[in-house]
């Protein structure tokens, strides 16, 4: 079922998303140990980006970097996206001049649009409905910090807070993989009821679970406690008052809220953090929060997905001489 672009998880299977897990953690090791690997060796990138950003920016052009190839940044504004040329003739064009492209949109339309009308896969680099990039290193980041005995599945992931896409896609990827998930937050700011409708359904095949709550009893026993900005991402923005109010002191992750969880639980967030207001410098900096591991992570991941949707362009010659066996084994078994 693999889909030329990556702009909904939901377009993968759990093996699939697995396989970009484990090619992602492969490269890692490779690089770890020196070896940069030259499999996009000509490749070029075309980032186009209608918002700011620093993670994923960069881990998407040292990314290419590292891995032979290279990364044009179209930064926000400064291509004709959104202007007088249609997005068919965007699409076009970018096509006939880069091997891939990824984008940072507004609005989420803006990157299905961008795949429908690009002949070159397509990655969305988070819109106003999800961050796939970001599920695929947060997942990749939950492996590497599994609680001792546990697979992915057996563990219980709480998110605090308010409803963003990176709630959504936490949710999508969580349920995806088997895991319980729960979304703590203020009613009003609660994942709606379409996206617990995909998460119910994820859970059907994968016997996880997919719930909504305002009790603080949702972090009994969880294994990774995440959290994000309290801005009402995209749908209106909120003052400092408006965020205080509806969220505080109640979804502020203290030491307090921590110790709620399993004794052995682990904090996460996407960053960047508004210290002190969704989580506190206490949290953040604690030996038990993983957020900077996951930032990392970004670009671990994107390495993979990179080389993943790329892998049928990929010369032959370039997986077989130019890469050590076990990276070959794993091209080899995803192609
Ligand atoms: N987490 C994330 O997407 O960070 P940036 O906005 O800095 O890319």
């Amino acid at each position: 079922m693999s889909c030329k672009d990556l702009v909904n998880t939901q377009d993968f299977n759990k093996n699939e998303i697995l396989d970009i897990v484990n090619l992602g953690l492969t490269i890692k090791k490779c690089i770890k140990n020196g070896y940069y690997p030259q499999i996009l060796k000509n490749k070029t990138l075309g980032m186009i980006f209608q918002q700011s950003s620093t993670r994923t920016r960069v881990s998407f052009e040292t990314a290419m970097q590292q891995l032979g190839g290279h990364a044009q940044y179209l930064a926000p504004g400064q291509i004709q996206l959104g202007t007088h040329e249609t997005m068919e003739d965007t699409g076009k064009v970018l096509s006939s001049l880069t091997d891939i492209l990824m984008a940072r949109v507004d609005k989420h339309e803006t990157v299905v649009d961008l795949a429908k009308t690009s002949s070159v896969p397509v990655i969305n680099g988070m819109s106003d409905y999800n961050h796939p990039t970001q599920e695929i290193g947060d997942l990749t980041t939950m492996i590497e910090y599994l609680p001792e005995g546990k697979n992915i599945g057996d563990c219980k992931v709480v998110f605090v807070g308010d409803a963003t896409q990176v709630c959504a896609s936490l949710m999508m990827i969580s349920t995806k993989m088997g895991m319980d998930f729960i979304h703590f937050g203020p009613k009003g700011h609660q994942l709606s009821e379409e996206f617990l409708q995909i998460g119910r359904k994820n859970c059907e095949f994968s016997g996880g679970s997919c719930k909504v709550t305002d009790s603080e009893d949702a972090l009994a026993h969880a294994d990774f406690v995440y959290t994000d900005v309290w801005y009402g991402l995209y749908n209106k923005e909120l003052s400092k008052e408006e965020r205080l109010n509806i969220f505080m002191p109640k979804y502020q992750v203290t030491e307090k809220m921590m110790k709620k969880a399993a004794p052995h639980a682990k904090f996460l967030h996407c960053l960047p953090a508004t210290r002190g207001e969704e989580v506190i410098d206490e949290v953040l900096d604690a030996p038990y929060s993983i957020a900077f591991f996951q930032a990392e992570n970004r670009l671990t991941s994107i390495r993979a997905i990179l080389v993943y949707l790329l892998r049928h362009s990929l010369p032959e010659k370039t997986i077989v001489s130019g890469l050590k066996s076990k990276l070959s084994e794993m091209i080899y078994k995803i192609l």
